[in-house]
């Protein structure tokens, strides 16, 4: 065991107090929920209450144009690059209250601790959360840090639309979260970021925590589908284009595409959005609006699989009289993490008689864009309920969360004091 530890129940605290914002209860299970999709006005209020924990954690916070918050803490050699802390603190609209914020709370967690302890690292520390990770709201997943990395433009991420045509500018302004500072990031010593599995393989395997090896790629589609809307009683099969059959048709090629296994064991496909218009019960649908998601952490086999589907596009079109467009709005290749940091990961967890295993991750994460910067590497923590995630039922225990934010602490310890620039 090592010398310090984190108060797990202060940052368990801390995780209820965040859930409290944009709490909604599910109304088919009961289950009290969390919807902050990026920028709405609960993030907005999210924000602001992380913000003034940081503040009263005596970090100066910079706020910067696409609306990530950094939030600093001196060192010793305060001109020594960075150890950065981070994740998001935004969510789907179905959430728990663990996605993300375990990151940026536990970041918080370990400076509160050194506080407590006394303790000034050489290099200063940056506790960061990162604008729209989730991709929910304006179609692009990991955005803020996608800009902050040089992957995305500023001004295309500021113009991308939510479903209602309102603009990442314009909802950055409205909750008083368009900063000044430049986006682009001077590389950190390093990125660390403490996140739940969101899936059941610790679980099962009785780990206490996984050191994360890569993110597997992924590959976002928005498809728009254009038949002809009709009288469902009066048109006769033969004269329809049917929007909607044409969306059924894709998703279960999605399927049958996984199965055959063409593209390797571990590709992934899902329809999440099936949205039909007019939408009404006797009414041939018109127009569809879908979303396909691949992931695969083989990146040639993913590339493959998309053209796969986007051929299967065309001849579904011709099939069912419809036309289809679509547009790729995100698209990440497999991103190993460093080694060494894997490796102070995996120590600090061994000082602790922490059961650990490696994983990749299956979910997208900042840790990935920061990666193109700097030595990275994340934490996992495992999820009760088979690690379900993106729904009310995610939990990970007072204990889980707790051992995640002491190795945490450890591995920050441990980077905050190597030296060098
Ligand atoms: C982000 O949570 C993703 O992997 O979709
Ligand atoms: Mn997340
Ligand atoms: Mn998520």
């Amino acid at each position: 065991m090592s010398a310090r530890a984190v108060n797990g129940e202060r940052l368990y605290a801390a995780l209820a107090a965040l859930g409290e914002i944009g709490a909604y209860t599910d109304e088919h299970s009961g289950l009290v929920g969390v919807n902050r999709l990026a920028l709405s006005t609960a993030d907005g209020e999210g924000r602001r209450h992380v913000v003034a924990a940081m503040r009263a954690a005596g970090l100066a916070v910079t706020v910067d144009q696409i609306g990530n918050v950094y939030a600093r803490r001196r060192g010793r050699d305060d001109g020594a690059r960075p150890v950065m802390l981070g994740s998001h603190v935004d969510s789907v609209a179905t959430a728990g209250r663990f996605d993300g914020c375990l990151g940026v709370l536990g970041g918080l967690e370990v400076v509160r601790t050194l506080d407590e302890a006394g303790v000034t690292t050489r290099r200063p520390l940056v506790i960061a959360f990162f604008t729209e990770e989730e991709g929910a709201r304006f179609g692009t997943d990991m955005l803020g840090s996608a800009v902050a990395t040089g992957r995305i433009a500023l001004a295309d991420a500021w113009a991308l639309r939510d479903r209602a045509g309102l603009t990442v500018q314009g909802e950055l302004e409205r909750i008083g979260f368009l900063g000044q500072a430049p986006p682009l990031l001077e590389p950190p010593h390093a990125y660390l970021e403490c996140h739940i599995e969101q899936g059941p393989t610790l679980r099962a395997a009785e780990q206490d925590l996984g050191v994360v090896t890569g993110v597997q790629g992924i590959c976002w589609h928005e498809l728009g589908i254009i038949g002809k809307s009709a009288h469902a009683g009066t048109t006769p099969m033969s004269l329809r284009a049917d929007a909607g059959v044409a969306a059924a048709r894709i998703n279960v090629h999605l399927r049958d595409m996984v199965a055959s296994g063409r593209y390797g064991a571990d590709l992934r496909a899902t329809m999440g959005v099936v949205a039909l218009h007019p939408g009404l019960v006797n009414v041939v649908p018109g127009r569809a609006t879908v979303s396909v998601d691949l992931r695969s952490p083989d990146d040639a086999a993913l590339e493959r699989a998309e053209a796969d589907v986007v051929q299967r596009y065309a001849e579904i079109a011709a099939l069912e009289h419809v036309q289809i467009t679509h547009r790729r709005t995100a698209r990440t290749p497999y991103v190993p993490f460093e080694p060494r940091v894997q490796g102070l990961i995996a120590a600090a967890a061994g000082a602790r008689s922490l059961r650990h295993q490696r994983i990749i991750s299956g979910a997208g994460h900042d840790a990935q864009e920061l990666s193109r910067l700097c030595p990275t590497a994340m934490i996992f923590v495992p999820g009760e309920h088979d690690g379900i995630s993106h729904n009310p039922r995610e939990l990970s225990t007072l204990a889980q969360c707790q051992n995640g934010a002491n190795v945490l602490l450890d591995v920050t310890l441990a980077l905050a004091e190597e030296p060098g620039a």
